[in-house]
């Protein structure tokens, strides 16, 4: 157990799907399709499958949103095309959870990444609009999570969010393989400051214990910063 309390296990081994539901799936195009999101599905780490929920709605106008019964402003996300594309899917395979992206939800942290890191399938279902039918969150939903105390557009953002933290948690996604346990909050404390070349840039220099070549004292010089800078930046983890 770390000092967050959470257990630190891996990966069987095995790739992690995510599919992730949204009616604007361009927004999620650049965030997932570059840098080590991408490496890790290059490599068959994880494999992400973005659904377009518009394919699943019918009519001449494809509408996955409808005016809220009892009025109120807003567009409310429709039933129907959600039920079908979950069902599709959760019929072809089983599901670890299947997650509304949601202000409402519980708040996303390092140790609830952690835990769903060791995941198998997820679904993540971004709303849109003011909201989606009360019927979907009560029948189809296992879990709700939200990435912060504001309000997004969408959950296409969160869902980005969350999909790129527990990819670089998945062994071998990272080039070095203990770096996402060395990231901030991994242990509740942030990470210390690092440098590199120039090691005097106009006068700005590197501390001189970074350039001692003494490993012990670096290493014991990185956990006094990391916990001096959790103290004064985010005092609330301590
Ligand atoms: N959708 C809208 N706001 C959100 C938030 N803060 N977290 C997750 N999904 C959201």
């Amino acid at each position: 157990m770390d000092r967050t309390g959470t257990k630190k296990t891996y990966r069987k081994k095995g790739s992690m799907r995510i599919d992730i539901i949204s009616c604007v799936p361009q927004l999620l195009e650049s965030p997932l399709n570059y840098s080590i999101v991408k490496r890790a599905k290059d490599k068959g780490l994880v494999s992400v499958f973005i659904h377009d929920l518009r394919d699943y709605a019918t009519g001449k106008h494809k509408k996955t949103d409808d005016y809220s019964y009892g009025g109120g402003a807003g567009m409310v996300m429709m039933i129907e095309p959600v039920y079908k594309i979950i069902k599709k899917l959760t019929r072809q395979r089983k599901y670890d959870e299947v997650i509304y992206l949601s202000p409402d939800g519980e708040l996303f942290d390092q140790p609830m990444a952690n835990r769903m890191s060791l995941m198998k399938n997820i679904i993540l279902l971004c709303g849109h609009y003011k909201g989606i039918d009360q019927r979907i969150r009560e029948h189809l939903i296992t879990k709700e999570i939200s990435i912060g105390n504001y309000v997004l557009s969408g959950g296409e953002i969160a869902a980005a969010a969350i999909t790129d933290t527990l990819v670089r948690l998945i062994p071998g996604a990272l080039s070095d393989e203990t770096s996402a346990l060395t990231d901030s909050f991994q242990n509740s404390l942030l990470s210390p400051p690092i440098y590199t070349r120039p090691a005097d840039f106009k006068g700005w220099r590197v501390p001189d214990i970074l350039l001692s070549g003494d490993h012990d004292k670096i290493a014991q010089w990185l956990d006094e910063q990391a916990v001096q800078r959790t103290r004064k930046l985010r005092p609330d983890l301590l």
